[in-house]
């Protein structure tokens, strides 16, 4: 049986991919290895978000080649999937000769026949098809990155074209999976004892299906809000959704979060800038103002319902003004946590064309201050939970504490607390007795 090590880097959408790939290779005969030394077939699932997730790649390739050469084995078949590879395609044969074949985003589904064609010679082959019709969506059990979450895509690819951003490119325009299979896939699941669903996409709210099937008797205005319905007439016990693009966060969805108690008490909403100016560079299709309408709904919400957010820091043209705006946004909306990125050019994104004209140290030290700011906020946020009893899903035996189990609340935060391997998989009350950086820590009551 050929051994394959399967790496992944990038957002949920590669991790799914990956999840996948794992079962179709499965499926095929191939062993997943957690190994990479033992390992016939390294795959690298790639992202191209920011030039140093490209570098690491080649990084990786590099240290592949050299542990091989130093164990005295022969290098193991090398693929690179995922972004980079769909963006690079063949050219990336010419950046390294250890690479020996390319599968684009859509290609994936192929990856077995390409691993085949490699070990029958074939090198240096890329293939950045399109999706097969018949392309099975489902995860097996074992290649889950939780025996009790799953990911669920509902939406690929991206339409928004905003100016700093490379995804519309590696992930092609937007598709949406029919409501009815999206029904089906987590009904099944409910069946095989998944706790939480997770559904994916570049931006879910913006999801319109070819047909109205499976969402005919929803209340509400937007597709999504009546796919988040039908998902939670289910029965799932949790159901989650990441990412919502703000220019399209509807009231609708508000209001089908207020009426499931299985829909989670979570938004993660980007905002990538605190100034208008700014926004409209990046043509994001939503000013401050907008924003701040959504979240005051989001905040109206009889349910508490948790704010993440993305923030990109130094983005040309940036002005210290610009940014003071950014901190001020931060302040007023109180993320429970945010994703904060340094601006990094990507070769064909209208946004490469401007001058990057904020310096690294400048950028450095945004990044910093917005940090610092945003991790205060957030102390503030998690001491409103001490005291307070919330539900958390029993999902691992903590890595530095093997008496402790962690696991996450409806509202998307990290809770420890002590209990044994029986707990998994429940979902159990807690009540909160310490804030700490990232974590909240609790008691079973
Ligand atoms: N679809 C999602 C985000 C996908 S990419 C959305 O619209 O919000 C994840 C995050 O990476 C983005 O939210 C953005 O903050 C960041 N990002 C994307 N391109 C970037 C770039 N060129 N430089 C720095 N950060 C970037
Ligand atoms: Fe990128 Fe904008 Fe699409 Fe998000 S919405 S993936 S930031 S282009
Ligand atoms: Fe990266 Fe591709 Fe996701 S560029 S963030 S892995 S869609």
């Amino acid at each position: 049986m050929k051994k394959v090590y399967l790496e992944t880097f990038g957002c949920q959408m590669n991790v799914s991919d990956s999840e996948r790939v794992a079962t179709r290779l499965a499926a095929d005969g191939f062993e997943i290895t957690p190994d990479e030394a033992a390992a016939d077939v390294v795959l690298l699932n790639t992202c191209s978000v920011r030039e140093k997730a490209e570098h690491k790649l080649f990084t990786r390739i590099g240290q592949v080649g050299k542990a091989a050469a130093d164990r005295g084995d022969k290098k193991p078949l090398l693929g690179v999937l995922g972004c980079v590879a769909q963006l690079e395609g063949e050219t990336l044969f010419g950046k390294t000769p250890a690479i020996d074949f390319v599968l684009g985003t859509r290609a994936v589904g192929r990856v077995s026949e390409a691993i085949d064609k490699a070990f029958g010679g074939a090198n240096q082959f890329a293939d950045l098809g399109e999706r097969e019709a018949a392309y099975d969506w489902s995860v097996a059990d074992a290649q889950r990155h939780s025996p009790y979450i799953a990911f669920v895509p509902i939406i690929e690819g991206c339409n928004k074209f905003c100016t700093y951003c490379i995804v519309p490119f590696s992930r092609g325009r937007e598709k949406s999976l029919p409501a009815t299979e999206i029904v089906q896939h987590v009904l099944r699941l409910r069946r095989e004892g998944i706790r939480e669903v997770h559904l994916i996409g570049q931006n879910v709210n913006s999801y319109r299906p070819k047909t109205d099937d499976g969402l005919e008797n929803q209340p509400g205005a937007t597709p999504f809000s009546k796919l988040l319905r039908a998902v939670a007439a289910t029965g799932i016990e949790r159901v989650k959704f990441t990412t919502s693009f703000p220019r399209d966060f509807h009231p609708d969805i508000i209001e089908a979060i207020n009426e499931h108690e299985n829909l989670c008490n979570w938004v993660h909403l980007p905002v990538q800038s605190g100034s208008s100016r700014i926004l409209k560079l990046m043509r994001r299709g939503h000013t401050v103002e907008n924003y701040l309408e959504r979240i005051e709904r989001i905040k109206a919400s009889p349910r508490r319902i948790a704010l993440t957010t993305d923030i990109i820091v130094g983005f040309p043209g940036e002005t210290e003004a610009d940014f003071q705006a950014t901190l001020d946004l931060a302040e007023y909306c109180q993320f429970n946590s945010a994703y904060i990125f340094k601006y990094s050019p990507r070769p064909g994104t209208p946004a490469f064309e401007m001058p990057d004209d904020v310096s690294a140290a400048e950028k450095t030290e945004r990044f910093l201050r917005l940090d610092n700011l945003i991790r205060f906020h957030q102390q503030k946020v998690f001491r409103a939970y001490i005291n307070q009893t919330v539900e958390v899903l029993a999902e691992k035996i903590s890595e530095k504490h093997s008496n402790q189990i962690s696991g996450h609340t409806s509202c998307q935060m990290v809770v420890n607390f002590e209990g044994a391997a029986d707990l998994l998989g429940k979902i159990v009350k807690v009540r909160i007795l310490e804030s700490k950086a990232n974590t909240l820590y609790g008691k079973i009551c």
